[in-house]
């Protein structure tokens, strides 16, 4: 008897195992309403209201209080981005931008924008834990994270069912500042007013990844940004899980790349 018993409890408890692991499947930390997110307005190009950051955020050696998740796959700080085609790194303008992934969403054809400032312990112990792996020589325990999803949006002038899925956290001890890119699901890559087909979500100007410190010498472009290759960016990462890119930001370093600091061109 005990040898079935224990036998059974062993294939039980890995069934278990199984079952959390699928369930952990996504990259993406919880999101939506019922994580308490606010879900930005209707609107094609549209931005959510201006985020008073708890917890002012350090970006490439500036520091800021305002932040504005926009629908187009922007993290901006002091003033909303409506642009919808993405410009090449580093932006003649200016602006400081983060970009999990800009391209011409319309949210009004499918999807939602949520986000959240949180210091729930849960969350942060999680992001902690991820980011600590990631850089363990300087180990890591949150305080304050801004997480920003785009769920299943849709791209302007479609004509398709397709969505794409992509997080972006921001997080800090207050002493260290990280982006996270966490990608769930892309489908399409441009809009049909950046020349992309309206049925495929394809071609034209694609989409950009990647960061904008607002000065001429500090920007990143994640590999395949502004080529079709940016459907792939599911598969790629510097930190070894596929889908997911992290940066510390407070001052500029990109880690798990070669070369450090790569252009335009497709590494994939
Ligand atoms: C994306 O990855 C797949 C699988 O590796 C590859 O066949 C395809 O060519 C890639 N797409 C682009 C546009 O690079």
């Amino acid at each position: 008897m005990l040898p079935s018993g224990v036998f059974f409890l062993l294939i039980l408890g890995s069934m278990v195992d199984t079952k959390t692991l699928s369930e952990k499947g996504s990259l993406l930390y919880p999101y939506g309403p019922h994580q308490g997110d606010a879900t930005n307005p209707k609107h094609d190009d549209g931005t959510s209201e201006a985020i008073i950051l708890s917890v002012p955020f350090t970006f490439y050696g500036k520091t800021y209080k305002t932040a504005f998740v926009n629908n187009n796959g922007v993290i901006s700080f002091n003033e909303p981005v409506r642009q919808y085609t993405p410009d090449p790194f580093p932006l003649a303008d200016g602006s400081p931008f983060v970009t999990p992934y800009w391209a011409d969403v319309d949210n009004v054809l499918g999807g939602d924008i949520f986000y959240r400032q949180t210091t729930d312990p849960a969350l942060l112990k999680d992001i902690s834990q991820d980011i600590t792996q990631y850089f363990p020589q300087s180990p890591f325990t949150a305080t304050w994270a801004l997480v920003a999803t785009w769920d299943h949006v849709a791209y302007y002038g479609s004509t398709s069912e397709k969505g794409n899925t992509f997080q972006a956290v921001l997080t800090t001890d207050s002493k260290m500042f990280y982006i996270i890119f966490n990608y769930g699901d892309i489908q399409w890559t441009t809009g049909a007013a950046s020349d992309g087909d309206a049925e495929t979500g394809l071609g034209g100007i694609p989409a950009h990844a990647g960061f904008n410190s607002g000065d001429d010498t500090n920007f990143y472009n994640i590999p395949g940004s502004q080529t079709d290759a940016i459907i792939n960016i599911t598969t790629t990462s510097n930190v070894k899980v596929p889908g997911r890119w992290v940066f510390r930001v407070d001052d500029f370093q990109v880690t798990g790349v070669d070369p450090p600091q790569p252009s335009n061109n497709c590494w994939l």
